[in-house]
């Protein structure tokens, strides 16, 4: 079998139907499924079945992006411990207790952290209150969330080499705003090559729209891993 590149597929699908479809021809190539809340939400546990079941049984990366007091935190995360997710995202400004507290829950998960939005520019920084640069901010909260247990941290690309200076080399660092060169951009502004993110640190590749917007999704696929995986 050929290796498998390591890219987690948003699954931002219409329905789950399509998202299982994408899973199926996908699979063969990339390493991991991530299933945000759109779908999670919309379709529970079966999302998460059906979705490892079609990709042939690869890692899911469920994407709930939690942030509550820990005493919640650490209910949710048992809530879905049956599912086995690979990876489960929380909010690293729940701060340490709150990530510990998933981590305690979901010890065979890498519970793995959100910095910093990349939705928020400056002045939305300073008026929730985080004052300087963000990549001193999310540098911040990376090492505070590796401290209190979790295992991965998602960064833009362009923050991947700082936070992979600032962390431990077994932190998985998983970077979303990822296209090819000459793919569409979308809504991403801040984005790198697959190749380019690898170089800078990054472990996992999020990429959705060039593979799932696609006219053929197990091509595109296809031709992305090709370049990462030899
Ligand atoms: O289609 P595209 O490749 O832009 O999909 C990127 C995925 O990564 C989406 O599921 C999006 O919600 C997610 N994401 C992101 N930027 C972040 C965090 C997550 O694009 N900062």
């Amino acid at each position: 079998m050929t290796r498998l590149a390591p890219i987690a597929l948003a699954l931002d699908a219409p329905n789950l139907e399509t998202a299982t479809k994408w899973a199926r021809s996908t699979g063969p190539y990339i390493s991991t499924m991530k299933i945000g809340l759109e779908t999670y939400l919309r379709d529970g546990d079966r999302a998460i079945h059906e979705v490892r079941d079609a990709s042939g049984g690869r890692d899911i990366f469920l994407d709930l992006k939690l942030h509550d007091i820990p005493n919640t935190v650490a209910g949710a995360a048992r809530s879905i411990a049956h599912l086995q997710p690979s990876y489960l995202t929380v909010h690293a400004s729940g701060g340490s207790a709150m990530i510990n507290a998933a981590v305690q829950a979901l010890p065979e998960t890498k519970v793995t952290a959100v910095t910093i939005l990349t939705s928020l520019d400056e002045a939305e920084l300073a008026a929730i209150g985080v004052k300087g640069p963000a990549l001193d901010a999310a540098c911040r909260l990376a090492q505070l969330a590796v401290s209190a247990g979790a295992r991965a941290i998602v960064c833009s690309p362009q923050e991947v080499a700082a936070i992979r200076a600032c962390v431990p080399a077994e932190i998985t660092l998983i970077t979303p705003g990822v296209r090819p060169a000459g793919a569409a951009l979308g809504d991403q502004a801040r984005v790198a090559t697959p190749e380019q993110a690898l170089a800078d640190g990054a472990d996992l590749l999020v990429i959705g729209r060039p593979i799932t917007a696609a006219v053929d999704q197990e091509k595109a696929a296809q031709d992305i891993s090709n370049g990462l995986v030899s």
